[in-house]
C-alpha cells in the first residue's frame, strides 16, 4: 500500500483513532464532501461513504465507517438512525433517555454496538470488516466516560456500563476495535 489510507471524514480525531487501531497512517479527506447517508443498514451507509471517498481520492485506499446501537426489543432500532434517535433537537443524554423510554417495560434488554468498515482500493476492490459489542441495556445511565449510548450499554460479562469502563478497557472489547482488527488482517497491515 503506497501513501496513507484516507478516511471518509473531515474529522482528524477519527482518522487518528483509526490510525492507532490499524497501526498504519490514516488521514482525513481534505475538503470532505459528505454524501447523503440514506442506506437501510450500517453496511449500506459505510459503502455510500467509502464510494464517495473513492471518487474524491482516486488512487488511494479509502476507508469509511458506520456505527450505532441495535436493540433487540426494538427489532434492531435505532440502528442507522442512532445519531438522531428521538429527534434532531436532542443531545447524547437526551437520546439515552429517549432510548430508555422506548424500552421501558421490555423483558428483553439485549442490545449491541455495531461498527462496519468498508475499504475501497485504488483498483476498486472492496473489503468489508464488521465488529460488534454484545450487551444489555442498563435501567439508568451510569458513568462519565465515552460518548453516545456508552452510559447505558453493559457489555456481556460485565456489571459496569461502557460509560464506567476506562477507555483502554472499552477499546479492548469495542465494536470499533474488533472491526479495525479484522480490516487490519484483511489488508495485511
Ligand atoms: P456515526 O457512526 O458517526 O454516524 O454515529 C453513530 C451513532 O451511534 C453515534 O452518534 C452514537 O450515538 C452511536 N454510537 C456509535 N458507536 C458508539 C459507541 O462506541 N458508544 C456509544 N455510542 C455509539
Amino acid at each position: 500500500m503506497s501513501g496513507p489510507i484516507r478516511l471518509a471524514t473531515g474529522n482528524p480525531g477519527k482518522a487518528a483513532e483509526l490510525a492507532r487501531l490499524l497501526g498504519a497512517p490514516v488521514e482525513p479527506i481534505a475538503g470532505w464532501d459528505p454524501p447523503v447517508e440514506d442506506g437501510a443498514t450500517f453496511l449500506d451507509n459505510a459503502r455510500i461513504k467509502a464510494r464517495a471517498g473513492a471518487r474524491q481520492c482516486p488512487g488511494a485506499w479509502v476507508v469509511a465507517d458506520d456505527s450505532g446501537i441495535a436493540v433487540d426489543a426494538l427489532d434492531g432500532a435505532p440502528g442507522v438512525h442512532s445519531a438522531r434517535f428521538g429527534g434532531d433537537g436532542l443531545d447524547d443524554p437526551g437520546r439515552v433517555q429517549a432510548l430508555l423510554g422506548a424500552v421501558a417495560g421490555a423483558a428483553d434488554r439485549s442490545a449491541r454496538f455495531v461498527c462496519v468498515l468498508v475499504a475501497i482500493g485504488p483498483d476498486g476492490a472492496e473489503v468489508v470488516a464488521e465488529g460488534t459489542l454484545e450487551g444489555r441495556l442498563a435501567e439508568a445511565p451510569r458513568g462519565r466516560n465515552g460518548f453516545g449510548y456508552d452510559p447505558i450499554l453493559i457489555p456481556a460479562g460485565e456489571t459496569r456500563t461502557c460509560g464506567e469502563l476506562a477507555p483502554h478497557e472499552k477499546d479492548a472489547i469495542s465494536h470499533r476495535g474488533a472491526a479495525a482488527r479484522r480490516l487490519r488482517e484483511a489488508l495485511g497491515l
